[in-house]
C-alpha cells in the first residue's frame, strides 16, 4: 500500500513539474540545427567542434549561468532594456525566460564566443542580425522598436477574443500556442526556432512561415492574432 502511495505521489509531482516547465519546440521547418546561423562548429573559435555546446553543456562547470536551466552555457547579458508600450498605455516588463537566452548574443553587447568560460572576441549579433546597424532597427537595450516581447498571452474567451485559444490553435508543427510559451508568456522561441535551419524555406527560423506560398500570407501572425 505504501508503495503504490510513494508512486501516486511521485506521479503527482511528475505532473507537477510538467505543468510549470512547459515543454515544446518542436522543429519549424524539421531540418534540424546543422549546417545553421546557429551551427559554429566551423568557427575558428570553437576548439571544441561541437554545435550544442556554445550554448548548452552536459555539466555544471561552476558558472553561475547553469542556474538558468537548459544546461546554459553561454554568458548572458546585464543590459536593462527600454521595453514596448502596448497602445493602452501598459508598459511591457523586462525581458525574461528563454527570452534572456536570446538575448545572450543578440542584443549586441555580449560576445557570440562568450561560451565555455571563453571569450576570444569573434564580435556580437543584433536582434536583426548582421544585417542591422546599431541605433537603426534596434539598438542594444532598445525593445521599444520590436514585437513586444515576454508579454502574457492574455485569452480570456469572449473578453480578449481578439487573439486565438492558445490551448487549440496550433503553432505550425510545434505543437500549440501553450507549448511554445515560456512562462506564459510570447518569448523570441515563440516565433523562432533557434534550431532550425532557415535555409529551407528562407523564412527567418519562424515556426510559421509568412509567406502565401508556403501555406498562408503573414501566417505567423495569424496564427495568434484573430484578425
Ligand atoms: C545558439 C544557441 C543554441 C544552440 C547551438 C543549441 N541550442 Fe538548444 N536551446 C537554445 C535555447 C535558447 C533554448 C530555449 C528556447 C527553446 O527551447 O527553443 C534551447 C532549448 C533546448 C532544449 C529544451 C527545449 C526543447 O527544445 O526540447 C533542448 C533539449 C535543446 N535545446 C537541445 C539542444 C541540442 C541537442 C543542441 C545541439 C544539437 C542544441 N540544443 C543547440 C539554444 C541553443
Ligand atoms: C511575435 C513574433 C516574434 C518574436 C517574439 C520575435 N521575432 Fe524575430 N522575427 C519575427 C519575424 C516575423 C521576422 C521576419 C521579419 C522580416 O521579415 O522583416 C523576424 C526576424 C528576426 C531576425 C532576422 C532579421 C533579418 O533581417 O535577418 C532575427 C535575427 C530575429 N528575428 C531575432 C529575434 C530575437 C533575438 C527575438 C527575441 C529578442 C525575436 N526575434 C522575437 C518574429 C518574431
Ligand atoms: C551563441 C549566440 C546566439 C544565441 C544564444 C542565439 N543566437 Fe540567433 N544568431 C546568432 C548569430 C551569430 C546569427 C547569425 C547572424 C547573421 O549572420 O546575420 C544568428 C542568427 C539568428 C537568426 C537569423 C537567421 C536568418 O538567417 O534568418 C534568427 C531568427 C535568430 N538568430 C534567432 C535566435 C533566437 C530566437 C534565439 C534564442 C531562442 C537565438 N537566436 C539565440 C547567435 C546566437
Ligand atoms: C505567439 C503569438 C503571437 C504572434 C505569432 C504574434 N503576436 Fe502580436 N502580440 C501577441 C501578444 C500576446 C501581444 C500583446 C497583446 C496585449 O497584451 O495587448 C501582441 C501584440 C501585438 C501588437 C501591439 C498591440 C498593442 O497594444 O500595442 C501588434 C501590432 C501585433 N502584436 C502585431 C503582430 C504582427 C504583425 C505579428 C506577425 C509579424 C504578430 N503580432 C505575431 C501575440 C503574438
Amino acid at each position: 500500500m505504501k508503495k503504490l502511495t510513494l508512486i501516486a505521489v511521485a506521479a503527482l509531482a511528475a505532473g507537477a513539474l510538467m505543468l510549470s516547465a512547459p515543454t515544446a519546440y518542436a522543429t519549424g521547418s524539421g531540418a534540424g540545427i546543422a549546417g545553421s546561423s546557429h551551427d559554429f562548429s566551423t568557427e575558428t573559435w570553437n576548439t571544441r567542434e561541437e554545435i550544442c555546446r556554445t550554448c548548452h553543456v552536459p555539466h555544471d562547470h561552476q558558472r553561475d549561468i547553469y542556474q538558468l536551466g537548459l544546461l546554459w552555457n553561454h554568458s548572458t547579458s546585464t543590459a536593462t532594456y527600454t521595453t514596448y508600450t502596448l497602445d493602452d498605455g501598459t508598459a511591457v516588463g523586462q525581458p525574461d525566460g528563454t527570452s534572456k537566452l536570446c538575448l545572450a548574443c543578440h542584443d549586441g553587447t555580449v560576445g557570440i564566443d562568450d561560451w565555455d568560460g571563453q571569450n576570444t572576441g569573434a564580435g556580437t549579433v543584433f536582434i536583426g542580425g548582421d544585417d542591422q546597424v546599431p541605433g537603426n532597427i534596434t539598438a542594444p537595450n532598445d525593445l521599444s522598436r520590436t514585437h513586444p516581447l515576454s508579454v502574457v498571452y492574455d485569452y480570456v474567451p469572449g473578453v480578449t477574443d481578439e487573439m486565438n485559444d492558445p490551448a487549440t490553435t496550433p503553432m505550425g508543427t510545434s505543437g500549440m500556442i501553450n507549448d511554445v510559451l515560456d512562462l506564459g508568456k510570447v518569448q523570441c522561441s515563440t516565433c523562432h526556432d533557434v534550431h532550425d535551419n532557415e535555409s529551407v524555406n528562407a523564412t527567418h527560423l519562424l515556426r510559421v512561415s509568412q509567406k502565401a506560398s508556403q501555406g498562408q500570407a503573414s501566417g505567423l501572425c495569424l496564427s495568434c492574432h484573430n484578425k
